[in-house]
């Protein structure tokens, strides 16, 4: 057989930013224009089971148990994606993905969902690629995928080549089994701006889009030393206000993009009135109306009390 049946499984988690990639300086290549630096949650995340049949006459693309139909907007990025990786053009991928969070609600999903996908390429055609190589491949599906290929604290490097041969993520070496991340669910719905066309609005028209790369290099800094040092304190307020900054380019964009909602509001408040109590619990929020609180084992119980349908995962912690 010239071109025999190859299958592939990858499995990924998902990651939340705590220093925020906002803005391409190369659409194409999802080359970002600052570096950004996250926590991986386990067992929130993408499986894929990838086969590629010569035979077959298009791409047939599952998600959470339902075929998709080729017009449908995943679908069509997905294959688009895939087109870097096909061996021919006789053949298709069948991909049966599941995933364990809501599809496109700022949880997340395309990050876990490109690294499941091209761990399952790297099965399948037995690349034995290294995970830095697969962050560079999975970077080119989803900008905060590259940062899905790791457990625990991810660096996303911006690079500085033209063709993104330098721009992939890397571990960081540390584990913080008292870390927690609690998500706060307030909507579920389909966001209604993807954040491609989001951050390409807000860098055509935020006026104060300048400032942001340099602090966003500056917060990255700031908290690969905060986990360092196990300092909570410095991590949390460095990645509520990066997180803050990155909305408020968001809210100074034309038309304005506003991803929060009345009760996200709320909960921000009851955050920082949290705080003010003596209670070390910080947020972050993406491109939804959902928050994600940072804090250490110690706060559970009250956080389980301030909210109860808070989803507590505790990163580093082995169960
Ligand atoms: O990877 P994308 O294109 O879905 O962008 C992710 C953008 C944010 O979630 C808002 C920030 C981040 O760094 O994850």
């Amino acid at each position: 057989h010239k071109n025999p049946v190859k299958t592939g499984f990858g499995i990924a988690p998902v990651n939340i930013a705590l220093s925020k990639y906002w803005g391409k300086r190369d659409v194409a290549l999802n080359l970002p224009t600052n570096s950004s630096l996250s926590i991986s949650l386990p067992g929130l995340g993408t499986q894929t089971h990838l086969t590629w049949l010569p035979t077959l006459g298009q791409d047939a693309i599952s998600l959470n148990g339902q075929r998709l139909s080729s017009e449908h907007k995943f679908a069509k990025r997905l294959s688009a994606f895939l087109d870097f990786f096909r061996p021919n053009l006789a053949g298709h991928f069948q991909v049966i993905t599941h995933n364990s969070v809501p599809t496109a609600a700022g949880l997340a999903s395309s990050a876990s969902g490109y690294a499941a996908l091209v761990l399952a390429l790297n099965d399948a055609f037995e690349w034995q690629l290294s995970l830095q190589q697969l962050s560079l491949l999975a970077r080119l599906g989803s900008g905060s995928a590259s940062r899905s290929l790791f457990p625990g604290f991810a660096r996303w490097h911006k690079g500085k080549q033209d063709n993104g041969m330098d721009s992939y993520a890397e571990a960081l070496p540390e584990s913080w089994p008292e870390f927690c991340v609690g998500l706060l669910e307030i909507d579920i719905q389909e966001k209604p701006l993807g954040s491609t066309a989001g951050m390409q609005k807000t860098v055509e028209t935020c006026e104060i889009y300048q400032a942001w790369p340099e602090k966003a290099e500056k917060d990255v800094n700031i908290i690969q030393k905060a986990i360092q040092n196990k300092d909570l304190t410095t991590l949390g307020e460095t990645a509520e206000n990066n997180a803050l900054t990155m909305h408020a380019t968001m809210i100074s964009t034309w038309p304005p993009i506003l991803y929060w909602q009345a009760e996200s509001v709320a909960a921000m408040h009851q955050i920082w009135a949290l705080r003010n109590q003596g209670h070390s619990v910080y947020f972050t929020m993406d491109a939804g109306p959902n928050l994600k609180l940072l804090f250490l084992e110690t706060e559970k119980p009250a956080l389980l009390q301030a909210f109860p349908n808070l989803k507590v995962i505790q990163p580093f912690k082995v169960i």
